[in-house]
């Protein structure tokens, strides 16, 4: 094309659908592009702001990827995911969350995210509300402003260890509520809710038509407390969209592969948008799904011990730290301390902790306004990272904090 026509090109406005000022973003992937550029100038960075496990994927999955490569899997699929593994699917999930599951209400998509950009769209429009936990994960937010609903934040607070308190959202459910978002384990404080947490929840749901997003991308990783899901709550399982897959479990985040579990009317909607989108989701991926949920899973009873290790040493290093005190996180892999004592706003202290520490993890604001006074740090490291990227820290309130 000659230039000419090219300068012109970029001179155009860009007309932009106004929908687009609605989008929110995802702040790790920005603080890990800021890591990469400070790495490219020389500097030590230790990583702590992104959420995925730092191991492989156990050979086993990797092997079945490569065995279904080899055997023709690289065409498209049907969209709600290859019937074989929407069928483990099922067995998996009415085994973990003790509830009858069948294949057609399974839908495999190409990671756990995209259960949430696609939950919204086909539920919520103008003037519905959605009621989500803040500090949360971002893309809840996100999405809901971009459908058009109204995004209704249930505070997590530390004192109540990161769960809800019931009696507040009980106060915020309302005739226009559509969806209600829980994520148990927690990303980003670590919360677990219990049992009675999810009964006290479904109690204040009570029969009306509202619809749960349960998160539980995180739900083999606790090491304190119960996996109990709402949708096992009688009643609830026709009211309840459970998000889960590999990415976490597995140590399979570049795979993009997760699923959703829902009535099987929802199930072909959400199926029509993975055909407007996606198609389907990667075959010999797939393939590999089947082998990770029937296979051995020694691996993953390794990683979660590896992060309990990690947890409980990361926690007590920043619990000596002067100005930061940390809940022990009773799942998922990250810690969440308080850090109003340092005096410092928590994107400013973020900000400094990776310019001038090297050490790079997220300000709590970066999943909500309540998450000020916070930061999150993965422990999706090693050991040895972590005891560095202590002492960095140690140091840096040493010479700048009194
Ligand atoms: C709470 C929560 N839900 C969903 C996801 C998305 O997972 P995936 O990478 O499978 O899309 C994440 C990833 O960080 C998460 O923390």
């Amino acid at each position: 094309m000659p230039s000419a026509v090219m300068e012109q090109t970029t001179q155009l406005e860009l007309r932009l659908a106004s929908r687009m000022s609605r989008l929110g973003t995802e702040t790790a992937f920005e603080v890990l592009n800021k890591a990469r550029a400070l790495e490219r100038q020389g500097k030590d960075i230790i990583h702590l702001e992104i959420g995925e496990p730092d191991f492989d994927t156990p050979s086993n999955i990797i092997e079945s990827a490569v065995g279904a490569l080899h055997k023709g899997w690289t065409h498209y699929g049907p969209a709600a995911g290859l019937p074989d593994l929407r069928q483990t699917i099922a067995e998996y999930v009415s085994r973990t969350r003790n509830v009858p599951v069948a294949s057609d209400e399974v839908v495999v998509v190409p990671g756990g995210k995209p259960i949430i950009f696609f939950s919204m769209l086909a539920l919520v429009e103008a003037g519905d509300e959605v009621i989500y936990p803040n500090p949360g994960f971002p893309i809840y937010e996100s999405m809901i402003n971009y459908s058009g609903g109204k995004a209704v934040p249930i505070p997590l607070r530390e004192e109540r260890d990161f769960s809800l308190d019931v009696k507040e959202l009980a106060s915020l459910i309302n005739d226009r509520t559509k969806l209600i978002i829980l994520n148990s384990p927690h990303n980003p404080t670590g919360g677990v809710l219990s049992k009675k947490d999810i009964l006290d929840i479904a109690r204040a749901i009570g029969d009306r038509n509202v619809m749960v997003l349960s998160d539980e991308i995180y739900s083999r990783l606790i090491y304190e407390g119960e996996d109990f899901s709402i949708m096992s709550v009688p009643g609830f399982k026709e009211r309840t969209i459970l998000l889960d897959g590999f990415s976490k479990t597995y140590a399979m985040t570049g795979w993009r592969m997760g699923y959703g579990v829902m009535r099987p009317d929802l199930a072909a909607h959400v199926t029509r948008l993975m055909t407007n989108s996606n198609s389907c989701t990667a075959s010999f991926t797939q393939i590999a799904g089947i082998e990770a949920l029937k296979g051995d899973q020694a691996s993953v009873d390794k990683m979660s011990d590896e992060f309990r290790r990690r947890r409980d040493v990361f926690v007590a290093g920043l619990n000596k730290i002067k100005g930061f005190s940390c809940r022990m996180p009773k799942g998922a892999f990250y810690a969440f301390p308080n850090i109003t004592k340092t005096g410092w706003p928590s994107k400013k202290l973020a900000d400094a902790l990776l310019d001038q520490a090297g050490v790079a993890c997220l300000s709590g604001t970066a999943f909500g306004e309540y998450g000020e006074g916070y930061l999150r740090f993965s422990v999706a490291n090693s050991l040895e990272n972590l005891n560095k990227a202590l002492t960095r820290v140690q140091e840096w309130v040493g010479k700048n904090i009194r």
